[in-house]
């Protein structure tokens, strides 16, 4: 095993992904489980690049590891990049999934399918205790769909219909949405840079 790699994220769901994301690599990966409960930082960046750095180094400095931590959220065209960094909370502070799909789907009520346009984009940083930071990013082109679909992932997935596709990433299983996800293609980049440090 080589050196530890703390994934920084309080979501149980992305953490999974991201977790997943990581396997195979010469790093002992890790989640917050792992070590003593601790507040999550407060995500004051502008941008989701910030916000993600904020984390990494966050939980980086706290418990002296390497960590990776990313920050992503979706943006819906007709509502000019809405909900944006703001998507974990669109619907209040401690908004569920649920609330969130159903304050979008109301948002976008009078749009019509080909006005529904929208991407998630996901910014993954990597921080060494005081020291390397590593940041790629990765996005995904679709449409919101005009009702929930599928009980997979988390979040908006089961509104999210990626382009060229006609199911919503809720009816995926993890390994397809890999494949096509904002995060799958931050953690492929990231995983060539990981390679290169172990
Ligand atoms: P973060 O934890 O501050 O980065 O918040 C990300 C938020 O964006 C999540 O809570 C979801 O609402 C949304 N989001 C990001 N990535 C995904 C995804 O892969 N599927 C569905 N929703 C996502």
């Amino acid at each position: 095993m080589g050196e530890v790699l703390l994934v920084g994220s309080g979501n149980r769901k992305k953490a999974a992904e991201l977790s997943a994301l990581l396997q195979g690599l010469p790093w002992e990966v890790r989640n917050l489980h792992d070590y003593p409960a601790l507040a999550e930082p407060e995500e004051t960046g502008a941008t989701f690049e910030e916000n993600a750095l904020l984390k990494a180094r966050y939980y980086s400095d706290a418990f002296n590891v390497a960590c990776l931590a990313d920050d992503s959220g979706l943006a819906v065209d007709a509502l000019d990049g809405a909900p944006g960094v703001y998507s974990a909370r669109y619907a209040g502070p401690e908004a569920s999934d649920s609330e969130n799909n159903e304050k979008l789907l109301a948002a976008l009520e009078d749009f019509l399918w080909h006005e529904r346009t929208a991407r998630f984009i996901c910014h993954a940083a990597f921080c060494r205790p005081g020291g390397a930071v590593h940041l790629e990013y990765g996005t995904v082109e679709g449409h919101i769909s005009m009702e929930p679909f599928g009980p997979g992932g988390f979040g908006y997935d089961p509104l999210f219909v990626p382009l060229g596709n006609e199911r919503t990433f809720g009816e995926m299983d993890a390994l397809e949405k890999q494949g096509l996800s904002h995060r799958g293609e931050a953690m492929r980049k990231i995983r060539v840079y990981l390679e290169s440090l172990a």
